[in-house]
């Protein structure tokens, strides 16, 4: 009840003041820690057993600063980022636009974050107490500065700041509010990347022998042939997964049309059937060879279960949390769970 209150004043306020309170209380825990799930399943995730397969997505918090309060949510993975080398700003604000009636969102921050050493900083004081393997994991999703002019080193950069405390690195090459990134997903600029990263990755199992899962985060607008070549390359470098998908530059899919003309990633309900497509695409080109992880406009039980279906083997959540509040990740775990009792 209490949640409901506060969550109708957070939506009257804008959108990056709410998700600023939201950060606020939860870095300093101030908001309730959730009861223990007792959920018997084990779900295959990289080398690691989760309990469900509901996790975080990327964008939330940016930083690793809300991570003292996150940990506390009952999801089985978080991921923080994207993180790019140096810090930036992004872009000019007003930045994130909610569609209400559609329970979407519309962004275009373009990557503010406080840098790789600042947030390998807020990252390493939580591994202090939340070790490397444990539940929730923790992945870092990385990315390039907007005026970098190598981009491909901004990637290995982060990757080296990042390897120690991540259980596995995401690698985003498909924001649509950074110029040129999504071009890293052509064949020509993605294989030299993937390669480079592969070989780091490779290196850092020689001497370390922990494997860190490299995962391709991958934007919904992309056609079958695009998908080909991807899984070709994922393939070929031993990727371990692909992230499916980001926002959606299409305004098509939000039908009230008063929203064309605003820039930025479309998420959410309206993100929801076009992510899904994705997914399903991938699932058959890649043969089910590949680790499939499933986001867009999951809000329900109903919803993983789908993209559980159509190939993912885990989720993420975002934009649902800012309409429903963090307490739907339980309610979204726990329906999930009925649902894929054998009976069902
Ligand atoms: C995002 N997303 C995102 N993704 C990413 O890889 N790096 C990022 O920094 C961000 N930032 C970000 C900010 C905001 C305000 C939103 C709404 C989204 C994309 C996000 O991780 C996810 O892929 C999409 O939002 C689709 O999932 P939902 O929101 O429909 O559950």
């Amino acid at each position: 009840m209490l949640e409901k209150i506060f969550l109708s004043l957070l939506l009257r306020l804008p959108e990056e003041v709410s998700h600023g309170i939201a950060i606020f209380l939860l870095k300093y825990s101030l908001v309730p820690k959730k009861k223990k799930l007792n959920l018997t399943s084990h779900i295959k995730f990289f080398n690691f057993k989760l309990s469900h397969p509901i996790g975080l997505a990327a964008g939330f918090d940016k930083n690793a600063v809300a991570l003292p309060g996150l940990l506390k949510q009952n999801f089985s993975f978080i991921e923080i980022g994207t993180v790019t080398p140096l810090p930036q700003v992004g872009n000019n604000k007003p930045r994130v636009f909610r569609v209400l009636e559609e329970k979407s969102i519309i962004n275009k921050l373009g990557f503010p974050n406080q840098g790789a050493s600042k947030i390998f900083n807020n990252l390493y004081k939580v591994r202090k107490y939340h070790s490397l393997g444990l539940e929730p994991l923790i992945g870092v999703n990385i990315g390039c500065n907007k005026n970098t002019k190598n981009p491909l080193k901004d990637y290995e950069k982060c990757f080296e700041i990042f390897c120690s405390v991540a259980d596995y690195i995401t690698i985003n090459v498909s924001s649509p509010n950074t110029p040129g990134l999504r071009k890293l997903q052509l064949k020509n600029n993605l294989e030299p990347l993937l390669k480079n990263l592969s070989t780091k990755k490779e290196r850092y199992y020689k001497k370390y022998k922990r494997k860190i899962p490299l995962v391709l985060k991958i934007a919904p607008d992309l056609e079958e042939l695009d998908l080909q070549s991807i899984v070709n390359l994922i393939k070929r470098y031993k990727i371990e997964g692909i992230i499916a998908t980001n926002t959606s530059i299409s305004k098509k899919i939000i039908k009230n049309k008063k929203y064309t003309q605003l820039q930025g990633g479309v998420s959410g309900n309206a993100l929801y059937k076009k992510s899904n497509n994705i997914l399903k695409k991938l699932q058959k080109i890649s043969k089910g060879e590949i680790t499939l992880i499933g986001v867009g406009g999951i809000d329900t039980g109903e919803k993983v279960f789908k993209k559980l279906k159509l190939g993912a083997n885990a989720v993420q959540v975002y934009s649902s949390l800012i309409y429903n509040g963090i307490s739907l990740v339980d309610k979204i775990v726990l329906d999930f769970n009925q649902l894929s009792k054998p009976n069902k």
